[in-house]
């Protein structure tokens, strides 16, 4: 039988596969999420996400240098102060754990960009991204609901903690509160103190999502009452998306992301299309914990689970992806 078009051709052998395969991963796609903590020589692992731990500083640099040696780029910085207070002014005092951390970092891996996540739900008591609006608040506004997530006065905050965060050495700032105006004021904050070259990341496009739930264990930020549905985006609002993603090009961003990711390939495709930024994908702590429970099952293979999820949201259009799995791939593509 003469068929023309036979597409198995090129699927014979392994080389022939490897030839025409159309994305790749690399350490370099990466970046590393890292949970700081106060204290000495503890690792604390988090129950819900194997392998992963709430390390302390010094610790954290030993892993910094690890990292470094694997060829992964970046590393992503969250906090777990040893104070929570109504407006989380850990996250921008000068000796709060991020800035301690970053120093740290820069001191032992010089080379390892540092992006430190800029909210506030680690560092309140209450466990929202900001300032909440009650009665007796010095921001107290009576035309608001009480309980609201303030946005103005929240965004004098990131801005101060921002410039803290950079003044310690962080490269990059990531603000994730999916506030109004958040890349915009944190721009003019940190041109103000100087700090014209250290870049944003926004989370331009961040769902309102159920997958974060095991990293609010790991970096004990539950939100105290209600939930994020005023702030962040309906994850059923494609077009919506969009809307985020052009108001923060407008404000300055530098690279944007969108998260989770795998919930969102198709998002991902649309501001591929809609724009030139680089663009980041976050996998976030429910995605890697539902591979791993499925893989603890004996259900799923882990390597060709996780390897066939990032490639997926490296093929929507991601050009780099946070991930709890950057360790294990940079590790699975060195040792074959
Ligand atoms: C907010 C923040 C969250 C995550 C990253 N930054 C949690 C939230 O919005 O509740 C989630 C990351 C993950 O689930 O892995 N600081």
């Amino acid at each position: 039988m003469s068929l023309v078009n036979r597409p198995r051709r090129l699927r014979l052998n392994p080389a022939i596969r490897r030839l025409i395969r159309e994305t790749t991963l690399q350490p370099a796609d990466f970046i590393y999420p890292l949970f700081v903590r106060h204290g000495e020589r503890l690792r604390i692992p988090i129950a819900s996400m194997p392998s992963q731990a709430q390390l302390t500083i010094d610790l954290l640099a030993e892993e910094a240098r690890q990292i470094q040696r694997l060829g992964i780029p970046a590393v992503i910085l969250f906090g777990i102060p040893a104070q929570k207070d109504a407006v989380g002014s850990d996250n921008f005092h000068a000796d709060g754990i991020i800035p301690t951390a970053i120093r740290a970092i820069k001191a032992t891996a010089p080379e390892l960009l540092v992006i430190s996540d800029m909210c506030f739900c680690e560092y309140t008591e209450h466990g929202h991204c900001g300032i909440i609006n009650s009665p007796g608040h010095e921001h107290y506004n009576p035309r608001l609901p009480a309980g609201y997530l303030l946005n103005d006065a929240t965004l004098d905050l990131l801005g101060r903690a921002s410039v803290a965060h950079a003044r310690a050495g962080a490269d990059v700032i990531a603000p994730s509160g999916m506030l109004d105006g958040m890349v915009g004021a944190i721009r003019s904050a940190l041109d103000a103190d100087g700090f014209t070259h250290t870049a944003i990341m926004s989370y331009a496009a961040k769902a309102a999502s159920v997958f974060y739930g095991p990293f609010r264990d790991a970096a004990e930020s539950p939100p105290g009452f209600g939930d994020r549905a005023q702030y962040q985006l309906d994850p059923a609002n494609r077009r919506e998306a969009q809307k985020e993603i052009a108001l923060d090009i407008e404000q300055g961003a530098d690279i944007l992301l969108i998260k989770p990711a795998l919930p969102n390939l198709d998002i991902i495709r649309d501001t591929r299309a809609s724009c030139h930024l680089p663009l980041a994908a976050y996998q976030v702590s429910g995605e890697y914990a539902m591979l791993h429970a499925a893989a603890e099952k004996g259900w799923l293979g882990l390597r060709g689970a996780a390897l066939e999820s990032l490639i997926s949201i490296k093929r929507a259009g991601a050009d780099m992806i946070i991930s709890y799995f950057a360790k294990d791939v940079a590790n699975w593509l060195e040792n074959g």
